[in-house]
C-alpha cells in the first residue's frame, strides 16, 4: 500500500485539477460515521459522501447485501435480461414516495443521470420544450443538469453553451412563478418546472411553508409538471423519508440518487404512471442503470430505514443540533443565519462587523475540523455555509465529539479575528 505522500503524487499527476478535492487526505477503512485515513488518523464524518450515507459507511445489511448479489451475478443489462431487483426496489419506491395514485421508476446511475431523465419524460409526455428551475439550484454537471444549475462558479463557466428552453425564477416566492408566466414564457410551452425541496448547494435555503402547495396549484392551472428533486434532501435526511413531505404535497416525478444506494452508483426517477409509461419502447434507459447490486444495496437501505428507525434518529441529530447551534448564534458574532430542517442543517458564517458572507473563514473552519478530526463541507451562494450531512447512524458520543470539534473551530477562527 502507497502512503499519503505517493498518494497525493499520483493523485497530482494524473487526475485533473478541476476534479477537486476538500480534505486533502487518503481513506483507507469506514464504518458508520468514522472514516480512517492511510496515516491511521481518524475522522468523524459529517460530510457522508456529500450526503451519500444516511445508512453510514459500510452498513453490515449493505455489504451483506452486495456480497450477496456479486456472488449471483453482477450485470446483465436489465435491457438484454431483466432481474428482480430491479422491479422489487422499482414497487418499493413507487409505495413510499408521496402521492396515493398509481406510480412508475426507473434507472440510473448518478443524481445528473436522473434529472436528464426526469425531463425527457417530462417534455414528452407534455409535449413541451420549456423547463422552469431556480436561482440558487444545483442539478448536476452534465451539459442539461448543468445549464439547469444556477451557480456559474465554478459550475458553468467556460463549458457552454449551454441547454436551450431553460428559465430561471427566484426561489421560495410563488407569486413570482405566476407572473413568471406572464411576462417571460407562456405557460402553455412550460413542461415542468423542476425544484429541490431543500436547495442543497445553494445553502440548505428552506422554502417557506406554504411555498410548495402555493407552487404546485400554479402548475395544475397550466398543466405543468411538479418535479422534486430530492437527490440531496431525500432518503430521511431531513426526518422524513423524503423533505417535500414537510409541505405535504405529492410530485408528478420525484428524483433520487445520493443516498439511495449507500454509496453505490444508483439514481431513480419516479412518476406518475401515466407520465413515466407515456415515452416509446426504447427512448429510456442505459447500459448500467438499475444495477443489480446497486439495486440490493437500495433494498438493504430502505430496510434498515424501518429496523433502525432512522428518520426519528433524523430528529434526534436534530435536536442535538439545534441545542448547538442556538448556543453558537449567541456565543459567535461571526455564526449567521442557520438552514435547513432536521439533520439537514447549515450555518452561516460572517464577518463580525459588516455581517457579509466569509467564504474564507468557512475554508478556514473546514481545514481546522479535519485537522482536528472532523470531515464537514460548505456550500451556499457565497460559499460561506458550513453544512451537516452526517450518517444517520451516528451514535451520541460520535455527534457530541464532532460538534464540540466545530465549536473548538469557532473558537479559533473568533480568537484569529479579535
Ligand atoms: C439536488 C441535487 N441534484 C442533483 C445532483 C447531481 O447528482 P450527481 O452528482 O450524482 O450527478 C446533486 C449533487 O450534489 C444534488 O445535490
Amino acid at each position: 500500500m502507497r502512503n499519503k505522500k505517493e498518494l497525493l503524487e499520483l493523485r497530482n499527476k494524473y487526475v485533473p485539477q478541476a476534479v477537486f478535492n476538500i480534505i486533502p487526505t487518503f481513506i483507507q477503512s469506514a464504518q458508520g460515521a468514522i472514516m480512517n485515513d492511510v496515516e491511521g488518523h481518524t475522522m468523524i464524518d459529517f460530510a457522508g459522501g456529500i450526503g451519500t450515507l444516511n445508512v453510514g459507511h459500510c452498513h453490515p445489511k449493505v455489504v451483506a447485501a452486495i456480497k450477496d448479489q456479486a456472488e449471483k451475478y453482477i450485470h446483465t443489462c436489465f435491457h438484454v435480461a431483466m432481474y428482480e431487483p430491479y422491479v422489487e426496489l422499482a414497487k418499493k419506491l413507487c409505495e413510499i414516495t408521496p402521492g396515493k395514485f398509481q406510480k412508475m421508476a426507473m434507472f440510473a446511475n448518478s443524481g445528473a443521470e436522473a434529472v436528464e431523465n426526469a425531463i425527457k419524460i417530462a417534455r414528452y409526455f407534455t409535449k413541451r420544450p420549456g423547463i422552469i428551475t431556480f436561482e440558487n439550484a444545483f442539478h448536476g454537471r452534465t451539459l442539461l443538469a448543468m445549464s439547469l444549475t444556477s451557480k456559474v462558479k465554478p459550475y458553468k463557466l467556460g463549458f457552454g453553451p449551454f441547454a436551450p428552453e431553460i428559465y430561471r425564477i427566484p426561489f421560495g416566492d410563488a407569486d413570482l412563478f405566476k407572473t413568471f408566466l406572464i411576462d417571460h414564457v407562456a405557460p402553455e410551452s412550460v413542461a415542468a418546472i423542476i425544484a429541490e425541496p431543500i436547495q442543497g448547494e445553494g445553502g440548505f435555503i428552506t422554502p417557506p411553508p406554504d411555498y410548495f402547495q402555493k407552487v404546485i396549484e400554479i402548475c395544475r392551472e397550466n398543466g405543468i409538471l411538479f418535479i422534486a428533486d430530492e437527490i440531496q434532501s431525500g432518503m430521511g435526511r431531513t426526518g422524513k423519508m423524503f423533505a417535500i413531505e414537510h409541505w405535504d404535497v405529492a410530485p408528478d416525478i420525484i428524483i433520487l440518487a445520493k443516498s439511495l444506494a449507500a454509496g453505490l452508483p444508483l439514481s431513480a426517477v419516479v412518476g406518475r404512471k401515466e407520465i413515466m409509461d407515456s415515452p416509446h419502447i426504447g427512448g429510456l434507459g442505459g447500459t448500467y442503470g438499475g444495477n443489480p447490486v446497486a439495486c440490493r444495496a437500495a433494498l438493504a437501505v430502505i430496510e434498515i430505514f424501518e429496523q433502525e428507525k432512522l428518520l426519528l434518529k433524523a430528529e434526534i441529530i436534530s435536536n442535538k443540533i439545534d441545542q448547538y447551534l442556538e448556543r453558537w448564534h449567541k456565543k459567535f458574532e461571526i455564526v449567521g443565519k442557520v438552514h435547513g430542517i432536521g439533520s439537514m442543517r447549515a450555518f452561516e458564517l460572517v464577518d463580525e462587523r459588516t455581517k457579509e458572507p466569509t467564504k474564507d473563514k468557512a475554508k478556514e473552519l473546514v481545514k481546522t475540523c479535519y485537522q482536528k478530526g472532523l470531515a464537514i463541507l460548505t456550500c451556499g451562494k457565497f460559499g460561506n455555509n458550513i453544512r451537516m450531512l452526517m450518517p444517520l447512524v451516528i451514535t451520541e458520543e460520535q455527534l457530541e465529539a464532532g460538534l464540540k470539534i466545530l465549536e473548538e473551530g469557532l473558537q479559533v477562527l473568533t480568537k484569529k479575528s479579535d
